[in-house]
């Protein structure tokens, strides 16, 4: 099912994030660099492909899409101080605050998102969605 790629890629997030608070959080650094590609690559998807997928599939604009895509908005926001962050205590505060934020929203999606999607979708956009995600991912 094409959300087993979206769950997959919030543990690939989660994980690349605590490597990089866990490690000397360099913002050059490997995990960093991995966890911010990570999930901007993550959200880019959702909001390109998933969210107007299921808003054009439903024929509404869904609050809850609406609530996920002004999250992402605060993520990016938290990513750019990351990568702003000019001490290692600094940027570790933000990856704090950045990873309780992601883990809610990856937690939001999973659990209302995601089964919406899975009870709605017509297969031929499942299709489409999956062939798109094969892409990107
Ligand atoms: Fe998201
Ligand atoms: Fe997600």
């Amino acid at each position: 099912m094409a959300f087993d790629g979206f769950t997959a890629g919030h543990v690939r997030a989660l994980a690349a994030l605590d490597d990089a608070r866990e490690q000397s959080m360099q913002v050059d650094g490997r995990p960093m660099a991995q966890f911010i590609g990570e999930l901007r690559n993550h959200m880019f998807c959702e909001e390109q492909f998933l969210f107007p997928i299921l808003e054009n599939a439903l024929g509404i604009g869904l609050r809850l899409t609406r609530d996920l895509r002004a999250e992402h908005r605060l993520l990016r926001g938290l990513l750019l101080r990351a990568e702003q962050a000019d001490e290692p205590e600094r940027r570790a505060r933000v990856l704090t605050d950045l990873r309780a934020l992601a883990s809610a929203h990856f937690e939001r999606e999973e659990r209302e998102l995601f089964p919406i999607g899975e009870r709605t979708l017509p297969s031929a956009a499942v299709t489409e969605l999956e062939r798109v995600l094969a892409r990107m991912w």
